[in-house]
């Protein structure tokens, strides 16, 4: 194998006593689109963040373009092309399109006064490369998370990136953007730039990779080309289990309705949104972007005011005015956007966890009860699986997926009358995504009534008894027996309605 770009031979790296990555070897050819998959803290990150110099291993080798680096740092190892693009992209928000893509070249090339009309010409210029169109005056932080990557990736090829890797890059767009990305990704490795990309997503593994690296519990498990490799056979590798979920049953008999909507509208929004929640049910809310579900959901948690329309809880009409309120009639909602809007991430994880039930941990005389707060928080780590050496670590400390489980823990922590849940399973891998499907249907038999909005139509299909779909602020239909409709119908009914709306 003449042209590979990146070896890494015999990687091994400790953190405070826990092993991350265990004598890991992974190769990557020029121009190779490469996927590493594997369950959350399995090291992919880690691995990721010592081929850009950011972490240092134990022991072992990295060889770039032939040359072994001893002491690689970020610096050398963007010098010879590597770019890594982490989920947050890095970039100045107040800063425009056109500064964020050349700036970090000018830095580079020492130049002590920035010319602004090279800059200018070298955004454009990268931009260019992969037929994409952004106004260069425009400040980053006014455009949406995919414009962003485009940035960030044309930040890269300033700098003659030749292994652009991209950390769950997909967790925050949606599917048509995705197929977007992908095409600019099939242009840059035309252009010989090799890919690595880290997803949970394994339909879009099977899309792009040519590659594929599994790795489990920081060991590796192989590599793979991947027309050797099918679905089934991958989460095998990747968990040593296979998964098979069943359809969720809900026997609506007597159940008391919790929560019912009655035309809730909001100009440019959403229109006339009506259904009833019974207690024990998953309903599912499906849509793509701009049809307006995650800002219905929004309003029900009061974080977003309805022009007109009604809510009623237990058969009384609320007037929800913000989270407060909706959390005392009994509302909890694990929002999309979790990593910035969940997390104290300096804290322990077991502060973090028992953020939101803290009152309900005071005994009579006030008094934080020490022994039930450690229950509290051992009791979640363990009910959630959460890969930690002890409660007390800070929750930055942990792996992406494992710190999307404190944000669920925290919220399932007060156990909610109605649990609202966006995009339940973002960032979490495979065997993982099993494990928080069948607790949230422990939470629905044991009485929870439960909202689940998704992109994944066979998340909503296979977990929830009712579906609404929406399309431009509407539900354009009700699917009353989930387990009587196939995923491409929904996605066809999905698509049909797309292209006009709100955003969000
Ligand atoms: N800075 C750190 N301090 C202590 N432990 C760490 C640190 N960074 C990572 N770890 C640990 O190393 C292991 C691997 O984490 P890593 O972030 O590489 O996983 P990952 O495969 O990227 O997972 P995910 O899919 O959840 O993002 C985990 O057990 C994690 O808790
Ligand atoms: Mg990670």
């Amino acid at each position: 194998m003449a042209d590979l770009f990146l070896e890494v031979k015999n990687i091994t790296k400790t953190f405070e006593g826990v092993k991350a990555l265990d004598n890991v070897d992974l190769s990557i050819g020029k121009g190779e689109v490469h996927c590493l998959v594997g369950e959350n803290g399995s090291g992919k990150s880690t691995l990721i963040k010592i081929i850009g110099g950011v972490h240092r291993p134990d022991s072992g080798a990295i060889i770039i373009n032939g040359a072994e680096t001893r002491t690689l740092n970020s610096i050398e190892s963007i010098r010879s092309g590597v770019q890594i693009i982490y989920q947050d992209l890095s970039l100045f928000p107040n800063m425009t399109v056109a500064e964020n893509i050349a700036m970090n070249q000018m830095l580079e090339s020492n130049s002590r006064i920035v010319n602004w009309k090279t800059m200018y010409g070298e955004a454009k210029k990268a931009l260019e490369e992969i037929g994409e169109e952004i106004d260069l005056n425009e400040k980053v932080e006014n455009l949406p998370m995919a414009r962003k990557q485009i940035v960030a990736i044309s930040r890269a090829l300033t700098q003659n990136a030749k292994l652009i890797i991209m950390d769950e890059a997909t967790s925050a767009i949606t599917k048509e953007e995705v197929n977007h990305l992908f095409e600019v990704i099939s242009k840059l490795q035309k252009k010989g730039i090799a890919i690595l990309f880290v997803s949970h997503k394994l339909n879009e593994v099977f899309e792009i990779a040519e590659k594929v690296t599994i790795i489990k519990d920081g060991k590796k498990v192989g590599d793979y080309s991947a027309s050797e490799l099918d679905n089934d056979k991958l989460v095998f590798l990747m968990t040593g289990q296979n998964f098979r979920a069943e359809p969720y049953k809900f026997n609506a008999g007597a159940a008391d309705t919790v929560l019912s909507v009655r035309n809730l509208s909001k100009a440019g929004q959403f229109s006339n949104i009506s259904f009833d929640l019974k207690r024990g049910e998953i309903l599912g809310i499906t849509g793509l972007i701009g049809s307006g579900r995650t800002e219905t959901a929004l309003a029900l948690f009061g974080l977003n005011r309805p022009d007109s329309g009604e809510i009623k809880i237990g058969g009384r009409i609320v007037n929800i005015t913000g989270p407060a309120g909706a959390i005392a009639n009994g509302i909890a909602y694990l929002p999309e956007d979790r990593l910035s809007q969940g997390l104290f991430v300096e804290q322990s994880i077991g502060s973090n966890i028992i953020i939101t039930i803290l009152t309900g941990l005071l005994n009579r005389l006030k008094i934080l009860v020490n022994s039930r707060q450690e229950a509290a928080k051992n009791y979640w780590i363990q009910k959630l699986a959460i890969k930690t050496p002890s409660h007390l670590a800070p929750a930055n400390s942990l792996s992406g997926g494992n710190q999307q489980r404190v944000v669920l823990a925290k919220w399932l922590a007060i156990k909610p009358a109605v649990f609202i849940l966006d995009g339940p399973t973002i960032g979490i891998d495979i065997g993982s995504k099993h494990t928080i499907h069948e607790i949230i249907r422990g939470l629905a038999k044991e009485g929870m009534a439960i909202i689940m909005i998704s992109d994944e139509i066979p998340e909503i299909m296979d977990n929830c008894n009712r579906v609404l779909i929406m399309a431009r602020g509407r539900i354009v239909k009700e699917i009353t027996d989930a387990s009587s409709v196939k995923a491409e119908e929904v996605f066809e009914l999905i698509s049909r309605d797309a292209g006009m709306g709100a955003a969000g």
